[in-house]
């Protein structure tokens, strides 16, 4: 059954100070706010609202490009007003429709998390994320130091989710002397059951600046660093130019093969395909398919690059060697340098290529073919 999600990303993040609003700051080379996006949008919330102030949408939208169906609505000046806007950013939809509302700050959000509570919801009106207090509270009155029951107490987290009739109807019966805290509160007050369900001690919301450390921690273990190598090596042959690296360098010899015969791109790609554990280019682009016949190697590179975004992954680094006795690659070092990080969409520091003779020893010293090999280094999540 269908759910739609709403994240409420438009604060200013004051506690937390360093200036930028928290939910698009970076934690883990990621945007807070893009952490558990990726989570909602891989769970199925459709459509899924991002609520955000109107003087960071151009930050939002170059943090969130490339995840597919995301909105963007302009926030209020406060949580509630923020949350307010979603909804009437949402539309139509059934009284019982479900939605989820969340706060950007909780990044750590995962697929367990939004099935729990859609389990939660069921027969009701809400559902929430809740932790039991362990610490003992203390209240600092001027005469002595009250240790209050914790008896009963429980940390309400995000996101929360709701059938849409009871939600709404909340926030129209809400008297805004007080600011609700949270959205639960607001759909208890007109009388909505709403269920708790086991929290998650990694889902606590970056408020201070010390959040943030215990974040970059936790981000580098959600993280992981692959590495794959690929290899390739094709026959020389008559002609009059050859693509070696996305370039096309003038020769008295061309290299053999079904598709440009780019060896320094076909081992890149199996060098990705390889961090990937995603098999060979082979498999991907099989060679007795006629649709690759001639075809620019740079397709296959994007293709792989394309995999590696799709993980929620990035590329780090990629390094090839050509190996051959001729041409001289050395001038061509920077234009090939620049197509591959153009076609991968990285940086140029981020790719080197390399070359080397064998001293006329073996196949590519006999100029029977050139070969190429190269290492690709990714992170991509756990
Ligand atoms: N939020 C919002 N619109 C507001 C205020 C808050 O969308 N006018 C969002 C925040 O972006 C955050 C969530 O509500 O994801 C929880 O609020 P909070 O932790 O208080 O964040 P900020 O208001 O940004 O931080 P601060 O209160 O420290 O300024
Ligand atoms: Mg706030």
């Amino acid at each position: 059954m269908s759910f739609s999600a709403i994240v409420v990303a438009a604060g200013s993040g004051l506690r937390a100070g360093a200036g930028v609003p928290k939910a698009w700051r970076h934690l883990g080379g990621r945007a807070v706010a893009r952490w558990s996006l990726e989570t909602l949008a891989a769970a199925g919330a459709s459509p899924l609202l991002v609520v955000v102030a109107e003087d960071m949408r151009v930050e939002a939208e170059t943090a969130l490009s490339g995840l597919s169906g995301i909105t963007l609505v302009p926030g209020g000046a406060t949580r509630a007003a923020s949350v307010q806007a979603g909804l009437a950013g949402l539309g139509d939809a059934p009284d019982d429709h479900r939605v989820l509302i969340h706060d950007a700050a909780r990044p750590f959000l995962t697929r367990a998390h939004v099935e729990r509570l859609l389990v939660g919801l069921e027969g009701g009106q809400g559902a929430i994320l809740a932790l039991p207090l362990a610490d003992t509270l203390k209240r600092n009155d001027e005469a002595h130091l009250a240790t209050p029951s914790r008896e009963g107490l429980w940390r309400a987290q995000t996101p929360q989710a709701f059938r849409l009739a009871a939600l709404k109807r909340g926030y129209e019966a809400w008297d805004f002397s007080v600011e609700p805290t949270d959205d639960a509160q607001v759909v208890t007050n007109t009388g909505g059951k709403v269920a708790l369900v086991a929290g998650d001690p990694m889902l606590f919301k970056l408020t201070y600046p010390e959040d943030f450390v215990m974040a970059e921690q936790l981000a580098g273990g959600a993280r992981q660093v692959r590495t794959g190598m690929g290899y390739d090596a094709h026959r020389w042959g008559p002609g009059d130019a050859v693509w070696l690296c996305g370039v096309s360098i003038d020769h008295d010899q061309t290299l053999i093969g079904h598709s440009d015969a780019d060896a320094g791109l076909h081992a890149l790609t199996d060098a990705l395909l390889g961090a990937l554990g995603a098999g060979d280019i082979g498999e991907h682009f099989p060679p007795s398919d006629p649709q690759w016949r001639g075809a620019s190697s740079d397709r296959f590179l994007a293709h792989a690059a394309g995999l590696v975004r799709a993980r929620g992954g990035q590329i780090v680094n990629v390094d090839v060697t050509l190996i051959c006795e001729r041409p001289k690659i050395r001038p061509h070092r920077d234009a090939m340098r620049a197509r591959v990080a153009e076609i991968l969409a990285v940086k140029e520091d981020q790719v080197s290529v390399k070359a080397t003779t064998t001293e006329g020893m073996g196949f590519t010293g006999r100029q029977e073919g050139l070969a190429a090999q190269a290492i690709a280094t990714i992170e991509q999540p756990r």
